[in-house]
Parts: structure tokens; C-alpha cells; sequence
């Protein structure tokens, strides 16, 4: 698995450029907009990915004209674009089709305007009346665009119908971004109002991991290759363990946060995804529904999360105050925006069982946290210990006398450092014949010369393009909701009862070792 030479892979982008759309995006004075989505589509404007005829329109609440709208999202592409510096050429070309509307979500008033825009860009454009709707408001919002959207006639809809491809005819489409409901009634019933304007091709859910180039890799790695699915299994595989650490406290979001957790915020949605990746059965084709409906069948398979207190399989956690690379964090109950009686998780670990042929008796482990020693998420797989003890077990750094010798340890590596590394045992140099660890290794932007495109880049040019493998199907959401909201309910009815408490900058609640100590297992910490 060693890199050779650099794979040039420029050219070679599948998809895109997207056909005819105008992108309509509610919420445009917002974070994600500025931080996330205009970068983003620089990014696939300097790439000529998105359509000759394009034109996005800001919609918000704000007060503002087009031509301050473009002044402000111009500061903030040059501010956070991975493609620095800005390219005049680039720029003026997305931002001659960039408008914006003012509006509160709720009247009427804001829609007539947007209609007559998108009639305008439409006629002016010569294209199609093909749109996207992209919902980056608070998600209170959601229910009152969907239906302004449709009270107002702005849904087109002709897919696959008799005149699809009359003149004018047109399809819309919608981005959902988390949270996605709160639990699984909140879920269900925006999943409602949505159907009640939209059809269930048209919706397409975010989760920004699913674009992230080594979350895809899972599936290329495991389904593009021969050698890896016959090991994939309750027969070689000891167990499996999903991280994902964050750095960094919860900052200015406290107010958010506070209501979420963890298990909201990171487990329901990004790591059920990134396990049912891990954990699915090879689809028969590449296509959206094929992947969606293996996906869906792994969450389905899991074993609902006992809750007693005496079964549990979950640990919570709050952070207190600590140092994290030398800084001095605040405890999360004395963050801005945190309630004072606060019993919110900024950590949780889980133990999950699958219940099918392929893992019956492999555990998968899930950790995430807020304010840990380091920015990571990687999946380890852990295979079997060999049967039999024929070599040593050479000293070396980290060794402690009595070890056994090391599994094997496949690691894919989401980000940082994007790459795969599987461990091994190795003879080291000398007359002895004895084991040491030694690591067979793909890292990413060696291989590519490159580091990976943004995760919003993907999913956006993926919605122009219809293609919806890379979002989540309502049945997904409404499983994975169905697995953590009895858990939810339960650490929202114990408060602080259970809740255990770590320092900034460390790895976690020591009651969080004792929890896969107590299965002779160790968490991999990167
Ligand atoms: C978001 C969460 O969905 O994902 C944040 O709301 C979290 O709390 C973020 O920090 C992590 O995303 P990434 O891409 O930085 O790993």
C-alpha cells in the first residue's frame, strides 16, 4: 500500500458541470452560508463545474441590495476559500449571476419577490425552470419556507412526468441541513411537512461527512478492492471503534449546543452514517437507492441501547476546565449561552451491536468529544489476535513486558491527515527472529499530490447533478432517530444523575476506560 508516484487525477472529475439551475439559498446572512456554501461554489466555479447559466439567490431577513450582498460574500470567500487567493476572473464570473431577497420567512410578501427573480434569471438565463432550494436557517424555519415554497408555486415539478421535457418544465429539488429534528417524533414530523410539498426524490438531507473525500473512500476502499471484504466480518474482525475528537470547546455555539449534545449534534447523524458505511453490505449497483437501502438496513440492524443503568452501554460526559494545547478552557457550564443547571454531553461513547450475519458478536465502539486532545476522526478496525504465539514479541517503544503481540489494526483515516494504515507485525533487523509493529500505509495528499476537496463542494454540485447517493433517505434518518431518542430520554430523565465529568484536553471520562476496559479492550487513542 506504499504511495508510488503521484496519481494525477485532474481532468478526471466525475460529474458535473451541472446542468441549467438558479440556487436559492434561505438563511444567506448566515454562518454556514459565508463560512461553507460560498466557498463551496467558488470552488466549483474555479473548477468550471457549475453550469454556463447559473445564478444563486440569498434569501433573508436582513435588509440588504444584491450589490451588497456580492460585496459580503466576497470578503468572506477570500476569508475562508481553500483556493486563496481569490481569482478576480472566478469571482466576477459567479458573481454576476449572485442576487439576493429580503424577506421574513413567514410572509408571503419575500416569495412573490423570489418568484419574480427566478422568473427573471429563468427567462434572461434561457434555461429551464430547474431549482434548488437550500434551507441553511435555524431549523424552526424549515417548515414555514417548505410551505411558503409551495403556497407560493415555486416548486416546479416534472420529473419523469409526460412533459419533462416541454419547454419551461423545470424540477426542484431541496437541501435539508441537520439538526434534522430533534428526536424521532421532531423528525418524522418535518419529514411531513417536507412530503407534504415535496416527493421524497426531490428532498435531499445533508450531512456534510457523506462528502467528505475519506468517508467515499470507505466505500471505494471496501467495494473497489478484492483483497479487503473477505476479512470484513464477525470471523476476522475483533471490533471496531469510530472517534471523532474535536479540539476545540463549544465556543460561541454554546447557545445551540446546549440543547443538542453530543448524541444529537455528532452520533445521530454523522457517525451512524460513517458506521453504516463501514458496516453495509456491498450494494449490487452504484446507485443512489441501492447504496441507501444497504445503509439503512445496517441501522435497522442494530440492537436497541438497553438504558438501564445497570445494562448500560453508553457513558456521557462533560467537560470541565482543563488545558488543551497550552491554553487554559473554560469549563463547558461556564461557556456563553450554557444553562446553569446544564447537564448536556459534550462527550458520549456507545457500544453498538449489530445484529446480522456479517457482525452478530462484533462490537462497534463510538467516541466523540468536544475539547479533546486532538482534531481527529478515524475508524480502527480491529482483527483477531492470531491463534498461535510462534514468535517473540520484540521490546519497542510503548511495550510493556507481558504484552501480547499487537492485532492487526486497519485504520482509515477521515481527517486529519487523510489516509489508510493497517498494522502488522514485522520481523525487526537481527539474528532473533521476533515481532514488531510496523505500519503499510496510503496517506492521501501524497498519493494525489492534493488535499481533498471541501465536503460541501461535492454535496452541492451532487444536488445540481440529481445525484442523491451521498444523502440521507427519510427511512435513514428516521432509524437512526429511533435508535438514540430512547437514549436521549433517558439522560434527559436522569439530569446530572450518571453524568460524568473530563478535563479539557484529555481523552474522555476515566468511567469511559472503565466501560471498554470491562471488555478486555483498549480505546485507540491517535
Ligand atoms: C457539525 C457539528 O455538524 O460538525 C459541530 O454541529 C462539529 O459541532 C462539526 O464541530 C464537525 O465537522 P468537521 O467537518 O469539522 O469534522
Amino acid at each position: 500500500m506504499a504511495a508510488d508516484a503521484t496519481v494525477k487525477v485532474e481532468g478526471e472529475r466525475p460529474g458535473g458541470p451541472a446542468g441549467p439551475v438558479t440556487l436559492v439559498i434561505f438563511g444567506a446572512s448566515g454562518d454556514l452560508t459565508k463560512r461553507k456554501l460560498l466557498p463551496a461554489l467558488y470552488a466549483l466555479a474555479h473548477d468550471r463545474l457549475l453550469p454556463e447559466r447559473f445564478a444563486i439567490i440569498g434569501f433573508a431577513r436582513r435588509e440588504k441590495t444584491s450589490e451588497a450582498f456580492r460585496d459580503e460574500m466576497r470578503a468572506d470567500v477570500e476569508q475562508f476559500s481553500r483556493l486563496r487567493p481569490v481569482r478576480a476572473e472566478v469571482w466576477d464570473r459567479l458573481a454576476r449571476g449572485l442576487y439576493y431577497v429580503t424577506g421574513p420567512f413567514e410572509d408571503s410578501a419575500g416569495y412573490e419577490r423570489l418568484r419574480d427573480l427566478l422568473q427573471e434569471r429563468e427567462r434572461d438565463n434561457g434555461a429551464g425552470r430547474n431549482r434548488v432550494y437550500y434551507l441553511a436557517t435555524p431549523p424552526e424555519a424549515y417548515p414555514v419556507i417548505v410551505g411558503r415554497l409551495g403556497a407560493a408555486g415555486l416548486v416546479t415539478e416534472a420529473w419523469d412526468g409526460p412533459d419533462e421535457d416541454a419547454p419551461g418544465a423545470g424540477w426542484s429539488r431541496i437541501i435539508v441541513e441537520k439538526p434534522f429534528g430533534r428526536d424521532l417524533d421532531t423528525a418524522r414530523a418535518l419529514n411531513a411537512d417536507l412530503h407534504r410539498v415535496f416527493r421524497e426524490r426531490q428532498v435531499y438531507r445533508i450531512d456534510h461527512y457523506l462528502g467528505k473525500e475519506t468517508v467515499q473512500n470507505i466505500l471505494t476502499f471496501r467495494f473497489g478492492n478484492s483483497i479487503f471484504e473477505p476479512l470484513w466480518n464477525r470471523r476476522y474482525v475483533d471490533h471496531v471503534q469510530l472517534l471523532v475528537g474535536e479540539d476545540l470547546g463549544v465556543e460561541s455555539r454554546g447557545g445551540y449546543y446546549d440543547s443538542a449534545g453530543a448524541m444529537r449534534d455528532m452520533v445521530q447523524n454523522h457517525m451512524l452514517q460513517l458506521l453504516s458505511l463501514v458496516a453495509m453490505e456491498p450494494p449490487a449497483t452504484f446507485e443512489a437507492d441501492a447504496v441507501r437501502d444497504e445503509k439503512v438496513k445496517v441501522l435497522r440492524a442494530i440492537r436497541p441501547i438497553p438504558v438501564e443503568p445497570d445494562q448500560d452501554r453508553t457513558v456521557r460526559g462533560q467537560y470541565v476546565s482543563g488545558l488543551l494545547r497550552g491554553k487554559k478552557i473554560a469549563a463547558y457550564a461556564d461557556e456563553p449561552g450554557v444553562g446553569e443547571e446544564t447537564s448536556t454531553e459534550t462527550y458520549a461513547a456507545l457500544r453498538l451491536e449489530i445484529d446480522n450475519w456479517r457482525w452478530a458478536g462484533v462490537p462497534f465502539y463510538l467516541r466523540t468529544g468536544k475539547a479533546l486532545p486532538k482534531r481527529v476522526t478515524e475508524v480502527t478496525i480491529q482483527y483477531r489476535r492470531p491463534p498461535l504465539r510462534l514468535f517473540e514479541h520484540a521490546p519497542h517503544p510503548g511495550h510493556q513486558p507481558g504484552d501480547e503481540i499487537e492485532p492487526n489494526r486497519l485504520t482509515l483515516r477521515i481527517q486529519p491527515d487523510e489516509g489508510i494504515s493497517l498494522r502488522v507485525g514485522l520481523k525487526p533487523p537481527g539474528p532473533r527472529i521476533s515481532l514488531v509493529p510496523a505500519r503499510l500505509g496510503f496517506a492521501y495528499h501524497e498519493t494525489f499530490g492534493a488535499e481533498p476537496a471541501e465536503a460541501y463542494e461535492r454535496l452541492l454540485l451532487d444536488c445540481m447533478l440529481g445525484d442523491a447517493t451521498l444523502f440521507i433517505r427519510r427511512d435513514e434518518v428516521e432509524t437512526a432517530w429511533a435508535l438514540v431518542t430512547p437514549v436521549l430520554e433517558a439522560w434527559a430523565a436522569a439530569g446530572r444523575t450518571g453524568l460524568t465529568y473530563y478535563p479539557a484536553g484529555s481523552w474522555g471520562p476515566k468511567e469511559a476506560d472503565r466501560f471498554i476496559q470491562a471488555d478486555g479492550r483498549e480505546w485507540v487513542n491517535p
